[in-house]
């Protein structure tokens, strides 16, 4: 049965004034609506699955993560529950005081095997994750270069270290590679970049950015949110599939897109792990997530490594589409995997498409500002294992029309 979710009673009279000291939250409330840029919160009813049913209408759904199929997937749920049996809901402490689990250490096992790496650290959030590693890693005396499409929490990161931070253009090597000569004389240099760009579908230049790296001595630390389950013989994402385990310093991924699971983790040397264990501030002032979803995620990435189908079918669906949308004249820029943007440029135009493809049936993010830059919203279709044939024709012929 369906859980029903009632909608919250509308606030009383006196609720709807705001307090004198946050009075100007409605005007600039007010000035989002008029530039389109009100982000609505639909309520979901059920699973992630190919078709979704978000307040009450239900739609083809090209607007999750959950590219593997696995969000909705019994054989995690019954991990989950058998570890809340055994171990209980709530974590109930963060990892160094009670936190880490049975079921949190063999996550990160499992995280290290997927990677081949010697040791991870499995974070609340991806999030978290990156937020708390760039701090780790960098401060005051250091230099951090940041791609100027990369994700929010890398950004907060940066931000968050204190280091100086220099963004270069979108996987401009050259630029970098002037930026890091300048930055010659900074404590560390740290370069961070998402492997596939969670906005726009592109894919980081891996094995050239390990050779600038190696050659300035800079730190290469990279995101694979979107990357990991999808990508590489084994599943463990871009790196891997670029040949690059060698050349790349820090890696972190989720366990909330393809996994299907919630949390983050960051990868690699036993030492970097050691290291981060004593100063990621995220991961030793907060409550570890609960041991239920570390076992989910586990369970997912047996599922990755059992099921190396869900990953060539989606990228081979994904390569179709992409072909069938170029010969329809809908432009796609330089996407090169599941995640497939139509730019339409202004906030208003976005909002425009992704309601008329809802009124076909299909749903499909608006993505607008502080998301990408002015001037750069899109409507994002994001593809799952799960999508029939069917669905994206439909859905190519709803773009094209
Ligand atoms: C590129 C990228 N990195 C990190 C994150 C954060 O991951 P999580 O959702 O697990 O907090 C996201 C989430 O959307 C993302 O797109």
């Amino acid at each position: 049965m369906p859980c029903r979710i009632e909608n919250p009673p509308p606030p009383s009279a006196a609720a709807t004034t705001l307090p004198e000291p946050l009075a100007w939250i409605d005007g600039d409330l007010a000035r989002l609506a008029a530039d389109d840029l009100v982000r609505p919160r639909r309520v979901r009813t059920g699973k992630q699955s190919a078709r979704v049913s978000l307040d009450g209408i239900e739609m083809v759904n090209f607007g999750s993560n959950d590219y593997l199929g696995y969000a909705g997937d019994v054989r995690l749920t019954k991990a989950a529950s058998k570890a809340a049996c055994a171990e209980g809901f709530g974590a109930g402490a963060s990892p160094l005081v009670s936190g880490h689990s049975q079921a949190h250490e063999a996550l990160e096992r499992a995280v290290a095997d997927l990677l081949a790496v010697e040791a991870a650290l499995v974070f609340p959030s991806g999030f978290a994750a990156n937020t708390a590693t760039i701090a780790a890693l960098a401060g005051a005396d250091d230099v951090i270069f940041s791609d100027e499409r990369n994700h929010a929490s890398l950004i907060d990161g940066c931000r968050l270290s204190r280091a100086r931070v220099v963004v270069y253009p979108h996987r401009d090597l050259t630029a970098l590679d002037h930026l890091l000569d300048a930055a010659a004389a900074a404590r560390r240099r740290l370069v961070v970049t998402d492997t596939l760009f969670s906005m726009d579908g592109t894919v980081a230049p891996l094995a050239d950015l390990c050779e600038l790296a190696r050659r300035h001595a800079a730190i290469l630390m990279v995101d694979e949110a979107h990357a990991t389950g999808v990508f590489g013989a084994r599943g463990s994402g871009l790196v891997e599939q670029a040949g690059c385990e060698g050349g790349v310093h820090v890696r972190v991924g989720t366990l909330s897109k393809a996994l299907g699971a919630a949390g983050g983790f960051v990868a690699g040397h036993g030492r970097l792990v050691e290291w981060l264990r004593h100063r990621a501030r995220a991961w030793i002032f907060s409550t570890a997530h609960p041991p239920a979803v570390a076992a989910a995620a586990t369970r997912a990435i047996a599922l990755v490594a059992a099921e190396p189908e869900r990953r060539r079918h989606l990228l081979a669906r994904a390569a179709e589409f992409r072909t069938d949308l170029a010969a329809r004249n809908v432009a796609t820029g330089d996407a090169a995997a599941q995640i497939v943007p139509v730019v339409t440029g202004t906030a208003t135009a976005a909002v425009a498409l992704a309601g008329r493809l809802a009124a076909r049936g299909y749903f499909v993010p608006a993505i607008r500002p502080p998301s990408v830059p002015a001037g750069g919203s899109l409507a994002r279709v994001s593809l799952s294992w799960l999508h029939s044939e069917a669905d994206l024709a439909g859905l190519a012929d709803a773009l094209a029309g």
